[in-house]
């Protein structure tokens, strides 16, 4: 059937600032890590996307490597462009990143100009895109010069293969130094994308700092922690088809711990005292932070897109609320 766009698909979404730029982003951005991959099932990966945008999510996340296999969810995406959202192109914030392994040999992972450049050439053809509108290195690379890495980003610019550029991963110190070395070559770093979640506060730790000096976007990956922040495994089970259950899925069995589900058991009767379900407070949690430009998904199914929306109905917390939810993450 022949995708038209909904009506009404500016109504609900807010989008945020990202940093200074003049790039604003949706609350909550869709990630194509897991579940958009050649061993999916491609008719729930478009349904997931076309429901995306329908709910005003414009900021599509993909990286040269996710899969599986690695560079299959830049295909599915790329068919999904062509099928349904072509006439939408300029609608769209699409990124895509290099930094992790994605072909043999010295030029296939890390951070050299090489591999950022040849990495995203491959990206654009996979998806059939002339451009994306974000790149980012994926992660810092401690053996090349940071100068050789950013000069990349910026040429990657310059040659018209991106509009913006962006950094994942990278400590509140080298963030700095990036963003100084970035600001020099004229093309600002648009935004980092750091991991943070209840479970996962690293960058509570002098990154958003950083970020707020330096006027750069905050989109953070994995909120839900994988889906351990929803009611999904608060049955003592893992179930079928969940990404805990899979033998590719990030998320391990060992991870899901007596400790942990302890916690999500406390946090899921607040989030209904909230009126809202534990996935909604636990990504309204994290866009609490004012430099929190997005908070970025992954789903598998359709139902969680519009739960993930479904936040923005409640985004704000009692300073109760907040001691309360630090009594338990601390307990
Ligand atoms: N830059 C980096 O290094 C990096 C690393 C990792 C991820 N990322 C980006 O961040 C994106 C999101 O990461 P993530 O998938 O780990 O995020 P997440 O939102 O923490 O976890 C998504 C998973 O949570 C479960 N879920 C989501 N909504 C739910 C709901 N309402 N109820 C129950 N379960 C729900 C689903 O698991 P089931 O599949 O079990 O249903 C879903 O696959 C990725 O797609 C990628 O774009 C970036």
């Amino acid at each position: 059937m022949n995708y038209v766009a909904d009506d009404s698909r500016y109504k609900t979404m807010q989008y945020n600032r990202s940093g200074r730029s003049g790039i604003k982003l949706p609350v909550v951005s869709l990630g194509l890590w897991h579940n958009f991959g050649g061993v999916d099932t491609f008719t729930n990966s478009r349904a997931m996307v076309l429901r995306a945008f329908d709910l005003g999510i414009t900021h599509f996340d993909l990286a040269n490597n996710y899969g599986p296999p690695p560079g299959s969810a830049e295909e599915t995406f790329g068919q999904i462009l062509a099928k349904d959202l072509k006439p939408y192109r300029d609608e769209l914030i699409i990124s895509s990143k290099a930094g992790y392994w994605m072909w043999d040999g010295p030029y296939g992972e890390w951070g050299s100009r090489k591999y950022l450049v040849s990495s995203l050439d491959q990206s654009l053809k996979r998806m059939g895109l002339e451009y994306v509108d974000l790149f980012y290195h994926h992660r810092p690379d401690p053996d090349t010069a940071l100068e050789e890495t950013m000069q990349a980003l910026d040429f990657i610019v310059r040659s018209g293969r991106a509009l913006y550029v962006g950094l994942s991963n990278y400590p509140a110190d080298k963030t700095r130094e990036a963003a100084k070395i970035l600001k020099q070559l004229g093309t600002p770093c648009l935004i980092h994308q750091p991991s943070y979640s209840m479970f996962n506060r690293w960058v509570e730790d002098g990154l958003l700092t950083a970020l707020k000096d330096e006027g750069i976007g905050c989109i953070a990956f994995s909120p839900l922690a994988q889906g351990l922040l929803t009611d999904k495994y608060l049955g003592g089970n893992i179930p079928e088809g969940s990404r805990a259950s899979k033998a590719h899925g990030f998320l391990k069995p060992a991870n899901i711990t007596e400790d942990k589900l302890a916690k999500v058991k406390k946090l899921n009767e607040m989030a209904k005292s909230r009126k809202q379900t534990l996935a909604q407070m636990a990504l309204a949690w994290v866009l609490r932070h004012e430099t929190m430009t997005s908070v970025l998904i992954g789903a598998s199914k359709v139902e969680q897109i519009d739960d993930a929306v479904g936040t923005l109905k409640n985004l704000d917390f009692t300073s109760s609320e907040l001691q309360q939810i630090e009594m338990v993450l601390n307990s």
